[in-house]
């Protein structure tokens, strides 16, 4: 019987033992740079961080935490990687969706998330997945200021990053 490869794809919650190659990955992901040293710690550091396998064998990460604002829980999307050699086969993908029932079990009403104007890959996974990008104006209409700064805090904006929304 033929299998979609897609339905070989597992994701579970990390573990410590996972963490040599997440660090690989990060590494080959991010090429080296800032972020493949701040997404090894962030992995164990995040609220909740899953990780996709194929094989049996780790490809794919997210890091994820619930973000507590006056107006109600928000899920806060951080590092999402993939090992090169196996993106674009929906791994990004299936594991944004996991994020996203976590968030919606832990009672989130949406989704945040940030990516540099240079990320390409990160705009259309997200875009395709229906987040809308949302200018910084508009995110203190949509929300108190107190919460739009603590929600830019923790998603580390720096100016000129695209914040991503999605309502769960
Ligand atoms: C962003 C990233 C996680 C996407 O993972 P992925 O497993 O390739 O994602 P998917 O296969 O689910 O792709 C979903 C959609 O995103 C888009 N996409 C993904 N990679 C792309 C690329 N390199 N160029 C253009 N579009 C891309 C496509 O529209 C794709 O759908 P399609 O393949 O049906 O056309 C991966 O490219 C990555 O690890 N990048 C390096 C780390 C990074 O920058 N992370 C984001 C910031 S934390």
């Amino acid at each position: 019987m033929l299998m979609e490869w897609k339905n070989l794809i597992v994701v579970r919650r990390m573990t410590r033992n996972d963490l040599p190659i997440i660090a690989e990955i990060a590494h080959r992901a991010f090429r080296n740079g800032p972020d493949s040293y701040w997404a090894v710690i962030g992995a164990k550091r995040a609220q909740r961080t899953f990780v996709a396998e194929m094989n049996n064998k780790v490809v794919g990460v997210i890091e994820i935490e619930i973000v507590n604002l006056s107006v109600g829980r928000q899920g806060h999307v951080g590092y999402i990687f993939v090992d090169p050699n196996y993106q674009r086969r929906g791994i990004g993908t299936k594991l944004l969706i996991t994020a996203e029932n976590f968030f919606k079990e832990k009672g989130a009403k949406a989704s945040w998330a940030l990516t540099s104007p240079e990320n390409i890959a990160a705009q259309r996974l997200f875009e395709k997945n229906g987040y809308r990008r949302v200018f910084l104006k508009e995110l203190f209409q949509m929300l108190p200021v107190k919460d739009a700064e603590k929600l830019l805090r923790r998603m580390v904006y720096w100016e000129g990053d695209i914040i991503y929304h999605k309502p769960l």
